[in-house]
């Protein structure tokens, strides 16, 4: 081997340690790991929004289908709220079936849909048009 050819060897080595250092320090770092940030009780509400498929009829932040109304601020809208929600869960009006939730079940359901709420707002009238073209928006999880 000629020394041009062990140097080589040497860089390419050194490379490779710092790739295999640098992916296991990538890989197991928890700086930009998801928390969950549901309680129990919204995770339960979660589980029976999507078992009971609601995104079929209902959207949040404006996706999902579209025979009943979005959601995404039906917790904090003006008139409406934990009671007004559950109000609709059993009841079967209009196209929205009737189902069988148990008092827990509900207060899942509303827990889930005040989560859902706090991230923000839809449609979001919040929004201030900057001169410069950009636009600023207001979400509530900043505040
Ligand atoms: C087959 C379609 C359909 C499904 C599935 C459905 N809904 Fe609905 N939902 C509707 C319709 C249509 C309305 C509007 C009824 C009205 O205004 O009289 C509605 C209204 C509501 C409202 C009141 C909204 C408001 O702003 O007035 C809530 C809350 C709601 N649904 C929750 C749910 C949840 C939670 C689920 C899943 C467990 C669900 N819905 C599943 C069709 C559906």
């Amino acid at each position: 081997m000629t020394e041009k050819t062990k140097y080589n060897i040497a860089i390419i080595s050194i490379l490779l340690i710092l790739f295999v250092v640098y992916n296991g320090f990538v890989y197991t770092s928890k700086e930009n790991a998801n928390p969950v940030i549901l309680t129990e009780q919204a995770l339960h509400g979660q589980r029976l929004w999507q078992e009971n498929n609601c995104w079929s009829c209902h959207q949040t932040y404006g996706l999902g289908g579209y025979l009943g109304p979005d959601l995404t601020n039906v917790y904090s809208a003006k008139n409406k709220g934990p009671q007004y929600i559950k109000a609709f869960l059993n009841s079967g009006v209009k196209t929205m079936p009737k189902f069988n939730f148990s008092e827990s079940e509900k207060e899942a359901l509303v827990s889930y849909l005040k989560f859902v709420d706090s991230t923000g707002y839809y449609p979001n009238y919040h929004a201030i048009f900057k001169p410069s073209g950009w636009i600023e928006l207001e979400y509530k999880n900043e505040k």
